[in-house]
């Protein structure tokens, strides 16, 4: 069976930009019933997946969708909440390099994936990823994870109304913008740049 991750700090530490009432929702509610449900699914059919990223993968190839959609949001949410600590950090390094090569300059890096998150009908997610070196942005809708976009994730923004709206209600815009400048942890983006590749939790031997 596939753990719910533990948040890597404080249900209260990423505030004002999202409160300790969002994260708690957010994670032991939302993402804690994606991942039972998993299971409950994996359960059913006996398969035992040897990790979160192969499980979506052959779910999609099997035209899954419940399990596809469930085990995507299992590990959108366990990444999300990798890309994002308490206290500012800054892009550094080669990452900065790269954001500059993609979009002149940083506040235009924030500008595009600001518009981009806004532009995005529905739910989904927004994504800074990075092929051969090259920074770019993209958007995956419901549970689509970035495990089928050309490129490796860096860092996600959760776009559904359940992340921010108890927060910042419609204003999806001043989310996007509060939450680049005050919750991203960049130190997690720059490894992730840097070749380092998060994986979900792998799965504990006693079920499934
Ligand atoms: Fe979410």
């Amino acid at each position: 069976m596939f753990v719910l991750p533990e948040l890597p700090y404080g249900y209260d530490a990423l505030a004002p930009v999202l409160s300790e009432t969002t994260m708690r929702t957010h994670h032991d509610k939302h993402h804690a019933k994606y991942v039972s449900t998993t299971n409950e699914l994996l359960d059913k059919t006996g398969a035992k997946p040897g990790s979160m990223e192969e499980l979506v993968r052959a779910a999609k190839a099997a035209g899954d969708s419940k399990l596809y959609n469930n085990a995507g949001q299992a590990w959108n949410h366990a990444f999300f909440w990798s890309c994002m600590a308490a206290g500012q950090t800054r892009p550094s390094g080669p990452l900065t390099d790269a954001l500059m090569d993609a979009f002149g300059d940083l506040a235009s890096a924030k500008a595009r994936f600001v518009a981009d998150g806004v532009a995005h009908f529905g739910s989904g997610w927004v994504w800074l990823i990075a092929k051969d070196g090259k920074a770019r942005i993209a958007t995956t809708h419901d549970g689509m994870t970035a495990l089928e976009l050309d490129g490796a994730p860096l860092l996600v923004c959760d776009l559904w109304e359940h992340a921010y709206y108890l927060d910042h209600k419609n204003d999806r815009e001043g989310f996007l913008k509060a939450w680049w400048d005050r919750a991203i942890n960049w130190d997690f983006v720059s490894r992730q740049f840097a070749g380092e590749r998060w994986a979900y939790p792998a799965p504990t031997s006693t079920a499934a």
